[in-house]
């Protein structure tokens, strides 16, 4: 089995993928050491494939301790990268944190890929790289437009520097831009975990609904689309971590057209912020208690994918739909509640 290195591997994106990559066959390690993340998502990973996952508990801005996995992982064939801060209103208010901890811990990471010639490197990027894009329905030769948070800037650059990491290496990448990742994996084993108050709108959406924060706002209603609230590309989460492994498959089968080559990764559909609630009332049968409020800074207001490319070449099919999103976000949730003590401890506060 091909053993394969997940960064993040106790995140939202990443426990998902590590799922999806043991039901393809493959053999997987983790590093992540927990500052935001919560440990607790292994055993949830353990229920669904029965496996047990190694973590290194390191952080990637340590060279020498993300040196000391690759000594001892020697036969690493695949590297997908997700361990990064991802938090928009974060990184405006402390930008040298997100610029010190994404970009070197990509380095670090990358200088490993090379020492030890791991051939395939996925990275996970974002819609964000596209900034206020003139189109809504971005292909991933729109241009980039300037990057509207700190955490976007860490996101183009991450792209730049694995496209040139490929070039004088000659190891292959491949960089997939994510919209709007959603949703929990069916089994309610895992989901996602926000920490502090959720700024993402579906974890807002069912943290209001079970009560633990008592409203929620929708941010701008006078923008020009056909309600007011801003548009965007919501993506399950199973969906997306599936697109990792056949990502995978893609470079070890040396099917790649060049040595790093970008997908987008969305449903294709546009979803208004009130259509989004308006779903989840309909799934869930609660009535969601929210207020209309000013706009958020650093908004754009419509944005979604073309993702013809990622389904012509990767023979990705997205299966989860809009409402699947919901329902299986709205499970977890309950989950959580009813599970206080295991996944709601911050990270740190556990063993
Ligand atoms: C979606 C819409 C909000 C919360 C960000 C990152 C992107 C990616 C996904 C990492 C917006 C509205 C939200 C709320 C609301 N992250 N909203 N009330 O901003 O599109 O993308 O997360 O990869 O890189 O930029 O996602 O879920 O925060 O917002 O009205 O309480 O929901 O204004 O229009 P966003 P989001």
């Amino acid at each position: 089995m091909q053993k394969i290195l997940v960064t993040g591997g106790c995140g939202y994106i990443g426990s998902h993928t590590i799922v999806d990559l043991i039901e393809n066959g493959y053999d997987v390690i983790s590093v992540d050491n927990n500052s935001r993340s919560n440990p607790n998502m292994f055993s949830g990973i353990e229920k669904i494939t029965g496996k047990k996952i190694k973590n290194y508990k390191v952080d990637l801005c340590n060279y020498d301790d993300t040196f000391a996995i690759f000594l001892e992982n020697a036969d690493i064939k695949g590297v997908i990268h997700f361990a990064a801060y991802k938090s928009v209103e974060e990184s405006v208010k402390d930008p040298l944190l997100y610029f010190e901890n994404n970009i070197n811990s990509l380095v670090n990471l990358l200088k490993c890929v090379q020492e030890f010639k791991v051939p395939n490197f996925v990275f996970s990027s974002s819609c964000t790289v596209y900034g206020d894009a003139d189109d809504m329905t971005v292909t991933e030769s729109t241009p980039l437009m300037p990057a509207e948070s700190p955490y976007g800037m860490t996101k183009q650059m991450g792209e730049q520097i694995v496209n040139e990491f490929s070039k004088s290496t000659g190891l292959r990448s491949i960089l997939l831009r994510y919209f709007n990742p959603a949703g929990a994996h069916p089994s309610t084993a895992i989901g996602e975990m926000p920490l502090g108050k959720p700024q993402n709108l579906v974890p807002a959406i069912t943290q209001t609904a079970i009560g633990r924060i008592p409203k929620m706002f929708v941010h701008g209603t006078d923008y020009v689309t056909r309600d007011g609230s801003c548009i965007r590309d919501y993506i399950h989460v199973c969906d997306l971590a599936n697109a990792h492994t056949l990502a995978l498959k893609y470079l070890e089968e040396g099917r790649n057209n060049s040595l790093s080559e970008i997908f987008n990764l969305g449903s294709g559909n546009g979803v208004t912020v009130l259509e989004a609630i308006h779903a989840f009332e309909k799934v869930s049968g609660v009535k969601l208690n929210y207020e209309t409020g000013p706009r958020r800074a650093g908004d754009v207001e419509a944005i979604y994918a073309n993702n013809d490319l990622a389904k012509n070449t990767l023979s990705w099919k997205p299966k989860y739909s809009l409402e699947d999103i919901m329902s299986t976000a709205w499970k977890w949730e309950q989950f959580l509640k009813a599970d206080e003590t295991v996944f709601r401890s911050q990270p740190g506060e556990l063993n």
